[in-house]
């Protein structure tokens, strides 16, 4: 015979296990969404120069960011963590990566939008290597979900 205590006990161990399977669908049915998220930057100018007394180059630009990151959004996700990265090759480093920009995207409905912004972070390189540097903007994003693994990307957002 059971005892009062044992049912309940079963009772919860039941209900775990089905909020174990739940959040295991969960997170398992955002791995078989391949999101398609798009991003473009326009570099609309280049507001000064400078060089910095220790020699290093500092610059400062108007931005254009537009991205469509609808993709990115299921019912098990949280909130999206975007920044924007610079990305250049020096003699010293083949990879410079040089955060401009980040933002939350809250929700799905905040997710498709453009911004017409200066840089947000310093743009300074450490050294002299920015005059008539070509570089790269790249979009990097962090899905935070309600439940399961966080999981990041990036996309080039040149035109
Ligand atoms: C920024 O880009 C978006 C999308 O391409 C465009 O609709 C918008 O007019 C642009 N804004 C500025 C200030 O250039
Ligand atoms: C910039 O992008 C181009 C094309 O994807 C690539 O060939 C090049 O290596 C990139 N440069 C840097 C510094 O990442």
């Amino acid at each position: 015979m059971h005892s009062f205590g044992y049912r309940a006990n079963a009772l919860l161990t039941f209900a775990i296990t089905i909020l174990a399977l739940m959040c295991a669908m969960a997170s398992l049915s955002d791995n078989l969404n391949s999101p398609t998220p798009s991003a473009e930057v326009l570099v609309l100018n280049i507001n000064w120069f400078q060089k910095q007394p220790n020699g290093n180059d500092e610059v400062s630009m108007t931005l254009n960011i537009s991205a469509d990151l609808q993709s990115l959004f299921t019912w098990n996700t949280k909130q999206v963590f975007v920044f924007l990265a610079a990305e250049y090759e020096t003699p010293k480093n083949s990879l410079n990566q040089i955060s401009l920009w980040d933002g939350i995207i809250p929700s799905k409905e905040h997710s498709k939008f453009w911004i017409h912004t200066s840089n947000k972070y310093r743009f300074i390189d450490q050294g002299s290597n920015l005059r008539s540097k070509e570089f790269n903007l790249t979009l990097h994003w962090h899905v935070m979900p309600k439940t399961g693994k966080m999981f990041a990307d990036k996309m080039d957002a040149d035109p």
